[in-house]
């Protein structure tokens, strides 16, 4: 090995401090609980950062990281090491649940200026909210009156911005019903051209808003009848996962319904929570 290869191997490897103080930092500030088998990944995903701050090492970086003060660099140090899968009608059995059941259910307790309420905790690039926001449509055209208020919020600004842009691949949208891709998208032209976006009413009809899961307050003004989150929670620690389904009950309305993801399981965690479908809660 050349010299300067030797030195550029010793700029991408992280020592033991190293490792702890990084995934520390990014526990505390996230609750994304990285394993000690996530070395590898850790070091793949900062080494792009490590080069472009001119550091030595990844060792380094946690020194400016904790040595930052604003907490900007926190916020990109967690933003790099998120997993920001999602995808349009992820998980769908969700969206028809909510929307042929929950929503009827519901209704009949509801004042018909009431808009349904529905937030999206943990959006990453929008495809949640906006299947959200499609399904939400159709059901109004079917029963005009009906009102949904969609808030949507992430951790991560930088997902918040793709989010609001509305803009998605080919590839991303193939699961999209062909009538809903004709009524609720449009083709980019110019220097989109080969993408598609959602269209300015579905966009707008959908509030995003940067919510840290872990804040002790979240400032969503009322009571939401269904909260999704999913696919976020499987990387905390079960006392964050409690403290953060308390928070998020405190903000569900008392009939209302809590999502989580198809692989994560909320039993036995709160007494007086229970499952009414796979992935749904419910107060009992
Ligand atoms: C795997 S994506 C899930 C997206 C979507 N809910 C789904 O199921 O397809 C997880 C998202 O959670 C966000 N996230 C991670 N920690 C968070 C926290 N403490 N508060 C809010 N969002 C968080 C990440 O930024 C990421 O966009």
């Amino acid at each position: 090995m050349s010299p300067q290869a030797e030195l550029m191997a010793d700029r991408f490897v992280v020592s033991e401090i190293g490792f702890r103080l990084l995934t520390s930092i990014v526990r505390q500030y996230s609750g994304i609980c990285v394993g000690d088998d996530k070395r590898q990944l850790l070091i793949n995903r900062l080494r792009r950062r490590v080069v472009e701050l001119n550091l030595s090492s990844i060792d380094d970086y946690g020194r400016y990281v904790s040595a930052d003060a604003s907490g900007v660099e926190i916020e990109t140090l967690v933003d790099l090491m998120t997993t920001n899968h999602t995808g349009f009608f992820r998980e769908a059995e969700h969206f028809s649940l909510v929307f042929d059941l929950l929503v009827p259910k519901m209704r009949s307790m509801m004042s018909a200026e009431e808009p349904f309420r529905l937030w999206s905790s943990a959006s990453a690039s929008g495809e949640e909210p906006y299947t959200l926001a499609m399904v939400a449509a159709e059901a109004a055209r079917r029963q005009p009156g009906l009102k949904f208020s969609i808030l949507a919020s992430d951790i991560s600004r930088r997902m918040i911005e793709v989010a609001r842009r509305g803009l998605y691949s080919m590839q991303s949208v193939e699961v999209v019903p062909k009538d809903f891709l004709h009524r609720y998208f449009e083709r980019g032209v110019g220097p989109q051209e080969g993408r598609c976006r959602l269209r300015r009413a579905v966009r707008e009809s959908v509030l995003f808003q940067r919510i840290n899961l872990l804040d002790r307050e979240y400032p969503v003004g009322h009571r939401q009848h269904v909260i999704f989150c999913r696919n976020v929670m499987i990387y905390f620690d079960v006392d964050t996962r409690r403290a953060v389904v308390e928070r998020l009950l405190s903000h569900l309305h008392p009939s209302g319904y809590l999502v989580v993801g198809y692989s994560e399981s909320l039993l036995g965690l709160i007494p007086g929570l229970q499952s009414v479908h796979h992935g749904i809660y419910t107060r009992s």
